[in-house]
C-alpha cells in the first residue's frame, strides 16, 4: 500500500509571525520527505518475504518505517496545530486542561519547559489525550519513534526478559512460541472491533465546495502515467505567481484566474480538466466550480501546487 500526502492544514497566509515560505519548506522538504521515504520503505517490506528474509533486514526496515510513519503523524499533527489565535483558548479545552494540570497556567509552563528542554536537542512535545484514563498529558519526545501517534494496541507480546525468564531461561524462541499458542482471539478481536469506533483525525473542511469534485496529487500522477489525455491548469493568483512562484507543474498551464472568460474556451469539453492553486484552496476550487457551471469536466486537485511537490511530483521552471 502506498500512504497517502495530506493537504496542508493550515493557512499560511494567516499565521502571525510564521511565513508562508517557512511552512511551504517544512510541508514539502521535510513532510513530504518523510512520506515519500515511508512509501519507499513500505515497497522494500511488501518486497521482502518473511519468511526467508534475514532477520536484520526486516528488523531495520520495520524500525526505519516506523521512524518515517511517525514523523509524516506528527507533522500532519503539526500543521493541524497552527492558524488560530493561541491565547484565545475555549471555555471546554480551558476546563479540560485545568482538570488533568491544575490550570491553563500550569499546563502552559510545563509545556514550554518541555520544550525549552529539547531546545538544544530534537524531537516532539505533544498534549495527548489518552482515551484509556480520559485525561489529557504532555509527552516530550526525543525522536519520532517513541510512540504511533493515536495508536490503539490490541495484541502484545512483552519481550522484556523478565517476561519470560523465569520459565524460559534464555530462550525466546520457546517462550514466543508459547505466547503465539495463547492468544486470545475473542478478547483481540473484540479492541479491534473498539478500535474502529475511534474517529480518524478530521479532514481539512471547505463546507463552500463540499460538492465540488475533487482528485488527489496522487491520482492526478496516475492519470498522467497511464497516458489520460488531462488538461491541467495552474490557477494561482497572478500576484502570487509574479511574486513568489519559480516553478510549475509539468504538464500544466498557467492561466490567470481572473481572466478565466478569456481563456476557458480554448480547453476541450470532452477531455477532463485538473484545476490546482497553491495549497488546494480557495483560487482552483473557485476556477473548477466556474469550468463546471460551463459545461467542462473539471475538478481540484486537493493538495495544491505544494502537495504536487511533496508527492515527489514534476516541476518545471516557471516563466
Ligand atoms: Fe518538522
Amino acid at each position: 500500500m502506498q500512504y497517502r500526502l495530506a493537504p496542508l492544514f493550515c493557512r499560511p497566509w494567516t499565521l502571525m509571525g510564521i511565513t508562508p515560505r517557512l511552512i511551504e519548506s517544512h510541508y514539502e522538504g521535510n513532510y513530504g520527505s518523510a512520506l515519500r521515504r515511508l512509501n519507499a520503505i513500505t515497497e522494500e517490506l511488501e518486497a521482502l518475504d518473511p519468511a526467508t528474509a534475514s532477520v536484520e533486514v526486516i528488523n531495520r526496515l520495520k524500525r526505519d518505517e516506523a521512524v518515517a510513519l511517525n514523523s509524516t503523524l506528527l507533522h500532519e499533527l503539526y500543521f493541524a496545530s497552527l492558524g488560530g489565535y493561541g491565547r484565545k483558548i475555549s471555555d471546554a479545552m480551558a476546563n479540560a486542561l485545568a482538570r488533568d494540570f491544575g490550570s491553563v497556567e500550569r499546563w502552559r509552563q510545563e509545556f514550554m519547559a518541555l520544550a525549552e528542554g529539547l531546545a538544544s536537542g530534537s524531537g516532539w512535545v505533544l498534549l495527548t489525550y489518552l482515551p484509556r484514563d480520559g485525561r489529557l498529558i504532555n509527552q516530550s519526545a526525543s525522536d519520532h519513534n517513541q510512540n504511533l501517534a493515536g495508536g490503539i494496541p490490541i495484541l502484545a507480546i512483552d519481550m522484556y526478559e523478565h517476561a519470560y525468564h523465569i520459565d524460559f531461561g534464555a530462550n525466546a524462541t520457546a517462550y514466543i512460541a508459547a505466547f503465539m499458542r495463547n492468544i486470545e482471539w475473542n478478547a483481540v478481536q473484540a479492541r479491534y472491533e473498539d478500535a474502529t469506533k475511534v474517529t480518524p483525525p478530521r479532514p481539512r473542511e471547505q463546507k463552500e465546495f463540499a460538492d465540488l469534485p475533487s482528485v488527489t496529487a496522487e491520482e492526478v500522477k496516475a492519470m498522467l502515467e497511464s497516458g489520460v489525455h488531462v488538461q491541467i491548469i495552474d490557477s494561482r493568483p497572478r500576484q502570487y505567481t509574479t511574486r513568489t512562484a519559480a516553478d510549475i507543474m509539468e504538464g500544466a498551464v498557467w492561466r490567470d484566474p481572473e481572466l478565466i472568460d478569456e481563456w476557458m474556451g480554448e480547453l476541450s469539453k470532452t477531455d477532463p480538466v485538473v484545476t490546482y492553486c497553491v495549497y488546494g484552496f480557495a483560487t482552483g476550487c473557485q476556477t473548477a466550480l466556474v469550468l463546471r457551471n460551463a459545461g467542462f469536466n473539471a475538478s481540484y486537485m486537493t493538495s495544491g501546487h505544494y502537495g504536487w511537490k511533496a508527492i515527489g511530483g514534476k516541476v518545471r521552471l516557471f516563466e
